[in-house]
């Protein structure tokens, strides 16, 4: 027997390296044909879609002569961010100082500190909602102080020009246009800058923003929310990330439904995704039935729900903060059945007719 033959070598040197190409995965299929597909940016390193944005900025700002070699870089952050930012200072020789609060998913912070960042920790607003203008208000003041580079990822226009390659693989990976794409939306960057870079490639793509029932972007009733990473508290001002013009529908969806959504859907996939991409799914599922027969529907999933086994996926947590609703599961699971037999029906159709 001849042993097989070596490959070339495959190895990368660096962690960064293995940014974006991350998959995408079919959630459903419907009988008219539409589809409502994954990007699973959990297969970043890092976990999270963030880490594509973190770079741009930190290598526009080395450009740009804002950030010296073996300089400080400071960012308020809800995790994400963070550890997408402490990855990339590590790899290029910079200290990382991440402001956070209490709302923060525990996970984000543990790996932000396994990685060498240095935490601030702020109080939190009390509610169980995050504390964003005394997170921004201490991370100026450090940025003050020491000299440190603050990105600003509400305002730096790297953060949406990070998403380039996402847009990029979207076009590489599909061979029909993109129809929908819907997006849970903090700074805005993800979802706005993959859609104009999708429209610039020229798709005709209908872009679709979520934020958590109590956040503010969209002009909603402020109020307290427990999915972390999307949406923005009242008394924030939402930044020039967050493009309006780009934005063709929005949406609010409370913690309940999220967070259902996202564990009816780990019991189908055995993917585990975060709170806000279940969220977003969660609009995609209740809009799929009234989209065109055929259209192509795509959710960016932020982040990996291993992050959140100690909130999203433990019943306890839930309960204990009236998260926990077994009849929004049930419905949830109705609609993915009532899904499958629209397809289920639609092939005994086609063997019917022969067609
Ligand atoms: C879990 C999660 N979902 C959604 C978002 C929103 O993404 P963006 O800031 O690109 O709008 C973030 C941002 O940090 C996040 O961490």
């Amino acid at each position: 027997m001849t042993a097989p033959p070596l490959g070339g070598e495959n190895i990368v040197r660096y962690a960064s390296e293995l940014i974006g190409a991350t998959p995408l995965l079919e959630l459903v299929r419907t009988g008219s044909g539409s589809r409502l597909l994954l990007k699973l940016e959990q297969f970043n390193p890092t976990g999270s879609a963030k880490v594509r944005m973190a770079r741009e900025m930190v290598l526009r700002a080395e450009h740009s002569g804002e950030l010296a070699p073996g300089g400080h870089i400071v960012e308020p952050t809800s995790g994400n961010t963070g550890t997408g930012l402490a990855l990339i200072a590590l790899e290029r020789g910079y200290t990382f100082t991440a402001v956070v609060d209490d709302h923060a998913a525990k996970d984000k912070l543990r790996a932000m500190k396994a990685m060498g960042a240095r935490l601030v920790t702020v109080d939190s607003d009390g509610r169980g909602g995050p504390s964003s203008v005394r997170r921004r208000n201490i991370a100026a003041e450090i940025a003050a102080t020491s000299g440190a580079y603050q990105p600003d990822q509400h305002n730096n226009p790297h953060n949406n020009a990070g998403y380039r390659d996402l847009a990029a693989e979207l076009r590489k990976d599909l061979a029909t246009d993109i129809d929908y794409l819907v997006g849970a939306v903090g700074t805005g960057g993800s979802l706005c800058g993959t859609v104009e870079e999708l429209r610039r490639l020229g798709s005709g793509v209908c872009a679709i923003g979520v934020e958590p029932a109590g956040s503010i972007i969209f002009g909603g009733d402020p109020g307290p929310y427990r999915q972390t990473g999307a949406g923005s508290p009242a008394g924030f001002p939402v930044g020039r990330n967050v493009k309006y013009e780009v934005i063709d529908e929005d949406f609010r969806v409370g913690d309940i439904e999220a967070f259902a959504t996202a564990r009816v859907a780990a019991r189908r996939t055995g993917i585990l995704i975060g709170g806000t991409a279940g969220a977003a799914v969660h609009v995609a599922l209740r809009r799929l039935v009234r989209f065109p027969a055929g259209s192509t529907v795509v959710v960016l999933v932020c982040d990996a729900g291993e992050k959140y086994l100690d909130s999203v996926y433990d019943e306890d947590w839930l309960v204990a903060r009236g998260l926990y609703d077994r009849a929004t599961e049930q419905r949830i699971v109705r609609l993915f059945r009532a899904y499958d037999e629209s397809l289920r029906l639609a092939a005994l159709d086609l063997e019917r007719t022969g067609a």
